[in-house]
């Protein structure tokens, strides 16, 4: 019945076409499929920041304190001088409004492939190009093919995911160096994006000031925050001026403001935890290699991502015991019988391992 309603035919007909960016159903499952922190707040924490939330003006649209978490969040970032940084309602929106702030004639995006699907989806939807340039087969940046697409597209934007998702690594620095002068050569930005910084051996933020054309993203999601819906990018002023202005209004409600500023004020408790879960993780890339067939490639997030002999069997088998993960298996051919682990509590860990060993 719903496709015979003659006001379907106006929506676009790519949308129509498209396919929902899917969450998958996590009920009741030990949840291992988003890279979120598994960790909460302590109990004294919850009520303190309960009573600063309780006592917001809700009835007000967001005003001053937006730029108070700008200047956190700067400080926490150690931002360089006269650069200038902008909110998002989590790096997702930041993404779209790259694409709506370049959306002119012929534009294109450009990221490497497997990466992660908003680079594409938010530039198709905007109704810019969108090319992906194959990584090697183990993973890493092709610097030939990257800075051949780079002079034959003339991209708009190249994002640079630092470390990567879902291939969990950073790239080798002389050759974002050298993608990072190609694209600035034809008159490119050039987004890096560090949602993964909290579990990273390096950062691009020293190198940041070094070049006019390169913006910086980040997020408190993968901080411990996914739940607030809060990223940021940092960038020369000049440039993050004019991004900015395609921002809608309030963009970040009072509430997620003033979570992101409590989190700063304990931005101890949110380390201590990425500490955790980095320690975590190096036990479990251990657990995994003892898997006979199974593959694992080096992580710099709070992701690991492996190669199995059947990804469908063992992701099914694994869900059948209750953990969910995610079988990336199917979103581009390098990454063919490959699942994408997040890492969570030792506990969860060892239920993982658990699951996976019986299902493989
Ligand atoms: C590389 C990368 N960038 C950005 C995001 C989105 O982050 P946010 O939760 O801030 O929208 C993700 C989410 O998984 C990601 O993997």
């Amino acid at each position: 019945m719903s496709d015979t309603l003659p006001a379907l035919q106006r929506i676009r007909a790519d949308v129509r076409a498209m396919h929902a960016y899917s969450v998958q159903d996590a009920r009741g499952f030990i949840k291992l499929d988003a890279m979120e922190n598994p960790f909460g707040l302590p109990p004294a924490l919850q009520a303190e920041l309960g009573a600063r939330l309780g006592a917001l003006a809700l009835n007000r649209y967001p005003g001053d304190r937006g730029a108070d978490l700008q200047r956190a969040l700067a400080a926490h970032a150690q931002m360089p001088e006269g650069f200038r940084l902008m909110l998002g309602n989590g790096s997702d929106e930041l993404i779209s409004l790259l694409a709506i702030a370049c959306d002119q004639p012929g534009a294109t995006v450009l990221a490497p492939v497997p990466g992660f699907v908003m680079y594409a989806m938010s530039a198709k939807l905007q109704g810019l190009r969108f090319v992906g340039v194959p990584l090697t087969a183990d993973f890493e940046l092709d610097k030939a093919a990257m800075l051949a697409a780079i002079a034959h597209e003339k991209p708009a934007i190249v994002y640079l995911a630092y470390p990567n998702n879902p291939t969990a690594n950073l790239w080798d620095d002389a050759v974002v160096e050298k993608i990072v002068e190609a694209q600035g050569v034809q008159g490119g930005l050039v987004v890096i994006d560090e949602a993964y910084q909290p579990f990273a051996a390096r950062s691009y933020i020293d190198r940041l000031a070094r070049h006019p054309h390169v913006l910086l993203m980040r997020t408190l999601s993968k901080f411990g925050l996914a739940g607030i819906r809060l990223g940021y990018l940092m960038g020369p002023a000049a440039l993050v001026a004019e991004i900015d202005k395609v921002r809608p209004p309030y963009n970040i409600s009072v509430l997620n403001c003033e979570c992101a500023l409590f989190a700063l004020e304990h931005a101890e408790v949110f380390e201590a935890q990425a500490r955790q879960i980095r320690e975590e993780r190096e036990r479990l890339v251990t657990g995994l290699g003892r898997l006979p067939g199974v593959k694992t490639w080096p992580s710099d997030a709070n992701m690991v991502l492996l190669r199995v002999p059947d990804a469908a069997k063992t992701f099914e088998g694994m869900k059948a015991q209750g953990v969910l993960v995610k079988n990336v298996s199917k979103m581009h051919e390098l990454l063919a019988n490959c699942l994408r682990l997040t890492v969570g509590t030792a506990d969860e860990n060892a239920r993982m391992l658990a699951a996976l060993e019986a299902s493989l």
